[in-house]
């Protein structure tokens, strides 16, 4: 029984994606890697960071580290601190985690033991439990950046408090280097677009069930169920966010979440959903015909975005911001007719994080990943459009990380009549 459960889903499972999938985890090396680039970066001062959960939007339960605390540890663990301490004789690196509590560890599962495996795995000059001694490590370096993001003053994480109290304490002055990580974080390597192209592959299969399924009579989270299931069933590692099932008017509704309403004939339905590999978030939107054919009505409008979505990628050049795909998209609608029913951003960085950090002024990077989303919405006409890609910023222009979707609105009617065969 084992064995034929295996060979289904084998077969299955190659037959669906030609790529092996890379391992989900980064090596030890690619961290410690990053840690020295932000070592590097901090110009002799201490600085730390604190584990916090974050929740990517929609998403609830389980705890999802936060994307600089992961980019840095790769550890998915509360209560944990990096400190940096680069004056510091030997222990220059610190990761600090959580005390035991075996009452807790009943619940939740196992804390792993400190032990040289421990320190291997990490890759750092130490691990203790507890909290970083940041003063002793601020009067060392005499100056503490700060590399967190600062928020509001009056939810102030507890890194920066900890970094400023310990200025304050040992008389160390304080700088501002939160562009550190935003820089080094939003310039991605082979690695990880690696395993942001792995999880394209997955969210593809979902597409493809969410294109079979959207049919008349079924319900929005009928078809959420069947898209999470196709990402699951292959080897996801999570919902990159809540998947966004939106038919009919509630296609208008940008994070349409409830997916409780019954598909009719004749609806567009705007899916926005994707799977996580290795704790890499995707980013794409498809808008399907319930009966398989856009409208005359609803192929104008699809026609519009589309082409909205290739004057964006048109105005991709070495030195662009986003600012100027902003103004590529809003022109582009603005011809067609449509710019006040476009009422979000074009598009958005992604990584660790659905919504990732990156320079929204500056000229973007190599390596850079984006959305490209523009969308036009008519409640009042009862349905909106949306189509999203991702692009990899290249030394010499682009690369469309999603061109195995279809996009074109022909090739989204072929692509719904075979996936309904
Ligand atoms: N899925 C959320 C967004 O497109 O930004
Ligand atoms: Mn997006
Ligand atoms: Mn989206």
């Amino acid at each position: 029984m084992k064995a034929l459960s295996c060979f289904a889903f084998c077969l299955f499972a190659s037959q669906v994606i030609a790529a092996a999938p890379p391992p989900p985890d980064l090596p030890a090396s690619a961290y410690k890697a990053r840690r020295d680039q932000v070592m590097n970066g901090l110009g002799g001062c201490a600085a730390v960071i604190a584990a916090q959960g974050h929740q990517p939007s929609g998403v609830t339960g389980e705890f999802h580290q936060d994307g600089d605390f992961y980019w840095l540890t790769g550890l998915n663990e509360e209560g944990a601190w990096l400190e940096f301490s680069p004056k510091a004789k030997t222990i220059k690196v610190r990761l600090w985690l959580q005390p035991r509590d075996p009452e807790a560890e009943r619940w939740t599962g196992p804390r792993e033991a400190i032990s040289p495996a421990l320190l291997e795995k990490w890759g750092v000059d130490k691990v203790s439990r507890g909290q970083p001694d940041m003063v002793r490590s601020a009067a060392l370096s005499g100056c503490v950046a700060i590399i967190a993001p600062l928020g509001k003053a009056k939810d102030e994480r507890a890194d920066v408090k900890l970094a400023r109290d310990a200025a304050s304490a040992a008389g160390a002055k304080i700088e501002y280097k939160r562009t550190l990580l935003e820089k080094l974080r939003s310039a991605h390597t082979p690695d990880e677009m690696a395993r942001m192209d792995y999880a394209l592959a997955l969210t593809r299969l979902g597409h493809q069930a969410a294109a079979r399924n959207t049919v008349t009579g079924v319900s929005e989270k009928f078809v959420q169920a069947q898209m999470e299931h196709a990402f699951f069933a292959n080897g996801a590692t999570g919902l990159s966010y809540g998947s966004i099932v939106g038919s009919g008017e509630n296609g208008a509704v940008l994070h349409w979440g409830r997916n409780d309403r019954l598909l009719r004939a004749g609806d567009l339905v705007v899916i926005d959903a994707a799977a996580e590999y290795g704790r890499y978030a995707t980013d794409i939107t498809r808008t399907y015909p319930v009966s398989g054919k856009f409208t005359d009505e609803q192929a104008k409008v699809y026609r519009a975005v589309y082409q909205a979505q290739e004057d964006v990628m048109a105005a991709i050049k070495p030195g662009v911001s986003m600012p100027d795909l902003q103004k590529a998209a809003e022109d582009s609608l603005r011809r067609a007719g449509y710019l006040d029913k476009f009422i979000h951003g074009f598009g958005h960085f992604v990584g660790l994080d659905v919504h990732d950090v990156g320079d929204y002024e500056a000229p973007l990077p190599v390596g850079a990943v984006i959305t490209i989303e523009p969308g036009v919405y008519l409640p009042e006409r009862g349905f909106g459009v949306r189509i999203e890609d991702m692009v990899e910023i290249t030394a010499t222009g682009y690369r469309l990380m999603s061109k195995d979707f279809p996009r074109k609105l022909e090739d989204v009617e072929a692509w719904v009549k075979a996936a309904r065969k």
